[in-house]
């Protein structure tokens, strides 16, 4: 069945119908050998050839989606040059090569999102979008309403200050206490670097949401594939998001609406998935 030239680039994942409308316009495609400028050109995607800057488009490969709660001391990457564990190590039979997005430190665990969808991944690792992520903290010694405050607000790092958290106490003992932050941005350390600033140390740091994306009880060292849902509820905020930006609306709320003083509350848990099939979109 013949296809829009632009819909079969988009749909192998190596770009947005967008951009591939541009690659097509700048002269960066061909079918056949012949260099093709017009939109809407139709092709035969069994029987035409169709190369972008000199290279044959991928056969269609579907966009997979999955989880992995990051055990603690493991790198967040797919290797390391020291021989320590990686994620890539607990993704036992996931045939398709899928990308970390984002990272967590060594010594930190919880939701880590891999994919092969790279347009995806960018844009919910940009900065400008704001995607938010969760994090279960243990800290050492108790955070004051002041100290609180002040994180909500947002603190002075040495690369400039943070934006508006929202921080909720969850629990707390004699020498240490749990929190839960969300954040909206994602520098290096940024969680610990935080609470550093306001005089405490982080003594343990779980990533327990990303996004619309909840950990729930997946243990350590465990994956699942995202429901269609999941991965729906992914792309709808990836293009909220996107054209908010596109519109130039500043995509999130200002500081009021992100920041609530919440008293000793429950973390967030989320129904078990575990061990469905792979879930493609
Ligand atoms: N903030 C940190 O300090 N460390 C992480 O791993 C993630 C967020």
């Amino acid at each position: 069945m013949a296809v829009r030239l632009q819909k079969l680039i988009a749909s192998t994942g190596l770009s947005s119908r967008r951009k591939a409308e541009t690659l097509i316009a700048t002269g960066r495609v061909t079918v056949n050998g012949k260099v093709v400028t017009e939109l809407g050109t139709k092709v035969e995607p069994d029987r035409d050839h169709v190369k972008v800057d000199g290279k044959h488009l991928n056969s269609a490969q579907p966009f997979v989606y999955l989880m992995l709660n990051k055990p603690k001391n493991v790198m967040s990457t797919l290797d390391d040059p020291g021989g320590r564990d990686t994620v890539k190590d607990f993704l036992h039979g996931v045939s398709v090569r899928v990308f970390p997005v984002g990272r967590l430190d060594f010594d930190s665990e919880g939701l880590m999102l891999l994919t092969n969808n790279g347009e995806l991944a960018q844009a919910l690792l940009h900065p400008r979008y704001h995607v938010s992520k969760t994090y279960l903290i243990k800290v050492k010694g108790v955070l004051t309403d002041s100290e609180i405050g002040q994180l909500q607000r947002g603190v002075k790092l040495e690369d400039g200050m943070t934006s508006p958290a929202v921080v909720k106490k969850i629990k707390r003992a004699e020498a240490n206490s749990w929190l839960e932050i969300t954040i909206r941005e994602g520098r290096k350390h940024q969680v610990k670097r935080m609470l550093e600033s306001v005089g405490h140390m982080v003594i343990k740091l779980m990533r327990v949401r990303m996004g619309p994306l909840a950990l729930g009880n997946l243990e350590p060292g465990e994956f699942r594939f995202l429901t269609d849902r999941e991965a729906n509820a992914l792309r709808a905020l990836v293009e909220q998001r996107v054209t908010a930006v596109e519109q130039g609306e500043e995509p999130m709320a200002g500081p009021k609406r992100l920041v609530r003083r919440e008293g000793w509350a429950r973390p967030l848990r989320a129904k078990k998935n575990v061990g469905k099939k792979a879930r493609t979109a």
